[in-house]
């Protein structure tokens, strides 16, 4: 599984130009690359990548580009309340996989945040549910929460309510939806009920290895089909890997005049 791995990582952004190839390697790495949008797909991604040879199941948290540690500084801040008399801030991971990014927020807010880690895998949820029921991780509040669910992104508004979240985490999963043959429609949906869910002050966190020319583009198109308020997006840099820069674009529901 390392190597399919590898050669999916190392491969993921020439995915079309490599297909014949990576078809020789494994219907998986096909499947992922054509189908990132489909739950199967990530069902079977999970279950494969976390099985042992006797069968059972043993977690291994996947990352996506990086782990928590690279993208802590720009989440963490987020969190801190304006008073000390502010309700806990929700925070949510969109499509976290086994991702560790949720668990880290959790771990290493020292402000109260209610977490909740959301992927339209059901593989994947459980695994995140048994591991912190077999391994918990400590809060860096006791007033914190942590919470996996279930969920297809593109619904969030009857999961969580209009305005109700103050940050959303996006590491990959809007561009693995824009890479899928029918994923970029969903990946605009996911874009649009983040915003509807965000409070007004909340940001969407989306990281990213697209190129800010055609993210940025994207972003104003599908932002813009919202209607009403403005949207205000920032890129930064987060760090470069094996010649690949990846981006940390802010999306905030209402643009400062
Ligand atoms: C590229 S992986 C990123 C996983 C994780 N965020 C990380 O950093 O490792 C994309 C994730 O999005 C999830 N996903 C795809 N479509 C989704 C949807 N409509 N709703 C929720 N999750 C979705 C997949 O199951 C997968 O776990």
């Amino acid at each position: 599984m390392a190597v399919i791995m590898k050669a999916l990582l190392s491969l993921r952004r020439h995915a079309f130009h490599y297909k014949p190839v990576l078809r020789r390697h494994s219907s998986l790495i096909t499947d992922l690359i054509e189908n990132m949008d489909k739950k199967e797909t990530w069902d079977r991604f999970y279950q494969e990548n976390n099985s042992t040879k006797d069968g059972s199941q043993n977690l291994r948290n996947f990352e996506w580009f990086f782990s928590f540690d690279a993208v802590q500084s720009f989440i963490l801040p987020l969190l801190q309340p304006q008073s000390s008399h502010e309700a806990p801030k929700n925070a949510l991971d969109v499509g976290c996989g086994t991702s560790a990014v949720g668990p880290g927020i959790y771990r290493h807010s020292p402000w109260p945040v209610r977490v909740t880690c959301a992927d339209i895998s059901a593989v994947a949820i459980r695994l995140m549910q048994e591991q912190q029921q077999s391994r918990p991780v400590q809060p860096g509040n006791t007033s914190s929460s942590l919470l996996f669910l279930e969920l297809d992104c593109s619904q969030l508004l009857q999961q969580f309510g209009c305005c109700s979240l103050d940050l959303i985490v996006d590491k990959g999963t809007t561009d693995a939806l824009l890479r899928s043959k029918e994923g970029p429609a969903k990946a605009g949906q996911v874009l649009q009920q983040c915003l509807r869910v965000l409070r007004p002050s909340g940001a969407l966190l989306q990281f990213s290895d697209e190129d800010p020319d055609a993210r940025l583009l994207w972003l104003e198109k599908e932002s813009g089909a919202l209607g009403g308020g403005t949207t205000g997006v920032k890129v930064q840099e987060v760090g470069t890997l094996r010649g690949i820069s990846y981006y940390c674009y802010t999306i905030s529901p209402t643009s400062s005049p």
